[in-house]
């Protein structure tokens, strides 16, 4: 891999503090324009000791905003390091995770999986409006029901209509019949433009939608569409866990990305990363951002440098390797996981590359639920509670949970 190499925790501190040098200083320099500057000194610390050893504080401290994007040329000078580390980050992650061409994607480190979902949804929905002289009334998001609900603040927000494609209730899988009466049905309201969202890895089961199934699904019913794929729970996951992974860039079909590094990459919040392929991201230039060089072609605006040297860091002491090593690790113990609940016969949900099991409710009660900290799918009426295997997620702290449910199935067959 050309940027994703494992570095010593030197070279990592050389390499940030030799960007935050590239940066301006807000102290040592005259800069007198930007509303902004280090931390606040009186309460956070800038002349500490320990901050020499730590490049991640030393960044929050120094406050670099990389607002704008920064692959696309222009952007504010001011931030011109930290903005390089940005760069490459998105690079390691479209190029060397997600099989784009090298130079081949533009992105920024959005707040979260939300916003990057939103500006995925904002640009189709600009696209299909400049391009196809669509209205809004015309465009649909198409998703399955696992999705997301930043699916739906989206439809919300950018005003267009959403519809779900139902999952079946064990395998959470598409159905192909389902989807083309779905979209038979849209194109009777006066849908002609569908912006479809796939899931790699659902927030609830882990589950990975058949991405063919939409695109010949739509490509029978002769509509124009643009796929975005939500890799915010599964883009740091999944890619490691199955070799033949179709939700990436390699597949032509697929426009744009999600991933999220404040989930399985243990990042700082505020570490949501979109990817897209060149020449989209124009739909949403926001020209009136006059004052900020390059301008801006982001939902959040002002944003924290500190996140990207976050993300940045982590992958850079683990490297590609050492990556897929922790999750072999996780999937490992999901396997110890489901083997234990097949020997109580205890029905469960759980896609063969993921680190979710999500277990029928009736296994369990909502007092264990709540002691063990499982979410359930609805709190009003759950039908389903999952497991994440994180990585403080052990054996010795699943194995109580286990017991409790085998004694509980147990019980269950004596009655
Ligand atoms: C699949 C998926 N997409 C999007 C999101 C939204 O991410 P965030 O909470 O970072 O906005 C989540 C969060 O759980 C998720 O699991």
């Amino acid at each position: 891999m050309k940027y994703w190499k494992k570095l010593s925790q030197e070279e990592i501190k050389d390499r940030v503090f030799g960007a935050l040098s590239e940066n301006i200083n807000f102290n040592e320099s005259n800069i007198l324009g930007i509303p902004g500057s280090n931390l606040d000194e009186k309460v956070f610390y800038q002349d500490a000791p320990f901050l020499k050893d730590a490049p991640f504080l030393s960044t929050l401290v120094y406050n670099p905003n990389h607002i704008g994007c920064h692959t696309l040329g222009t952007s504010e000078h001011f931030f011109k390091g930290t903005q390089q580390i940005e760069q490459e980050l998105i690079k390691i992650c479209a190029e060397e995770i997600l099989k784009g061409k090298p130079n081949g994607q533009d992105g920024y480190v959005a707040s979260g999986g939300t916003e990057a979902n939103m500006q995925a949804i904002w640009i189709y929905r600009n696209y299909f409006r400049a391009e196809y002289k669509a209205t809004n009334d015309q465009i649909c998001i198409l998703c399955s029901e696992d999705s997301h609900y930043s699916m739906a603040k989206a439809a919300n927000v950018f005003n267009v209509d959403i519809a779900f494609a139902k999952t079946d209730e064990n395998t959470r899988q598409l159905d192909v019949q389902q989807i083309s009466e779905l979209i038979d049905e849209q194109k009777s309201k006066g849908k002609k433009y569908f912006i479809v969202v796939a899931n790699m890895m659902t927030t609830m089961f882990g589950s990975v939608d058949n991405v063919d199934i939409y695109v010949e699904a739509l490509q029978a019913a002769d509509c124009p569409f643009k796929l975005h794929v939500d890799g915010a729970y599964g883009g740091f996951f999944y890619p490691f866990s199955n070799s033949g992974c179709k939700l990436d860039f390699s597949n032509p079909h697929v426009t744009s990305v999600t991933l999220d590094a404040h989930k399985m990459v243990q990042a700082p919040y505020g570490t949501g990363l979109f990817l897209i392929r060149k020449d989209y991201i124009h739909y949403a230039n926001t020209k009136e951002a006059s004052y900020v060089e390059g301008e801006d072609f982001t939902l959040i605006g002002s944003r924290s440098g500190a996140n990207a040297v976050a993300v940045w860091m982590i992958l850079m002491k683990y490297g590609p390797y050492g990556w897929k090593e922790k999750i072999l690790i996780l999937l490992n113990r999901a396997n110890w996981v489901i083997k234990q609940l097949e020997e109580a016969n205890i029905e469960y949900y759980r896609n063969a590359d993921s680190n979710i099991i999500t277990i029928k409710s009736k296994y369990l009660t909502a007092e264990i639920a709540d002691r063990y900290g499982l979410v359930p799918d609805n709190h009003h009426k759950p039908r389903w509670y999952k497991i994440v295997i994180m990585e403080h997620v052990i054996i010795e702290k699943l194995l109580p949970l286990i017991n409790e449910l085998k004694a509980l199935s147990e019980d269950s067959l004596a009655v």
